[in-house]
């Protein structure tokens, strides 16, 4: 399966539970605007009026859980829905389009959550998404720390927040090995540093990126 093409101005945030994802997007969003860029915050599954129905189905924890197998043709529903609605014409207008989870999650959870094969996942994202990130931040923290963070903040878990330790640990090995398999995309961020020091990691690197990423304005 080919690789999908890279935008430049397309970054997502990857990690798990609790990781500081949407704490960090924001500090992302501030140090773009600051700098004068447009910048489009969006979120995963959802980011259309549709898509982000389909996310409270998938998030509910009020019917029988999906099949593994529901589970990513929802997630690759919304997501369709998503980049020609939100993400695409976003970048063609020439924005940063700055993505809170994107098609590596459908890898860690459904794949290495899951257990679904990697090889169908690719597939649908072939076919259906045809799009990368051309920067991807993976938080990574330990799972307990993540869940104790995301309780804090949640205490009434959505479905798939309330799966055990072991998804968990399967889910973060499992971005770990994609991160390691795409270096030049990804960048691992200690994600259980206090939150100014995560802000700051993520804003310098996403800098550094926007300086050397071929077609973007430095
Ligand atoms: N580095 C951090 N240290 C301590 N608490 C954090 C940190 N980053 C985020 N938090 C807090 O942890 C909770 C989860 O953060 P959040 O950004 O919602 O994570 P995610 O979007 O990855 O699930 C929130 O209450 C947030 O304020
Ligand atoms: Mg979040």
């Amino acid at each position: 399966m080919t690789v999908q093409p890279a935008h430049p101005r397309f970054v997502s945030l990857e990690g798990g539970e609790g990781a500081g994802k949407t704490t960090v997007l924001a500090a992302l969003r501030e140090a773009l605007q600051r700098d004068g860029d447009e910048v489009v915050c969006t979120r995963e599954p959802g980011g259309t009026p549709l898509a982000e129905m389909i996310r409270a189905l998938l998030l509910d924890p009020g019917h029988e859980p999906p099949a593994a197998e529901t589970e990513l043709l929802l997630m690759f529903a919304a997501r369709a829905q998503h980049v020609r609605e939100t993400i695409r014409p976003a970048l063609e207008r020439g924005a940063w389009v700055l993505c809170d989870r994107f098609t590596d999650s459908s890898y860690a959870y459904q794949g290495g959550g899951r257990g679904l094969d990697p090889a169908f996942i690719a597939a649908l994202e072939h076919h259906v998404v045809g799009l990368r990130p051309g920067l991807t931040l993976l938080l990574d923290i330990d799972v307990a720390s993540g869940r104790a963070r995301a309780r804090g903040r949640d205490p009434r878990p959505d479905r798939i927040e309330r799966e055990r330790d072991e998804f968990f640990e399967r889910v973060r090995c499992a971005y770990r090995a994609r991160a390691a398999a795409e270096p030049e995309r990804f960048r691992i961020v200690d994600a259980a540093q206090p939150a100014a020091a995560v802000a700051a990691e993520a804003v310098r690197q996403l800098r550094q990126w926007r300086a050397h990423a071929p077609g973007v304005r430095p």
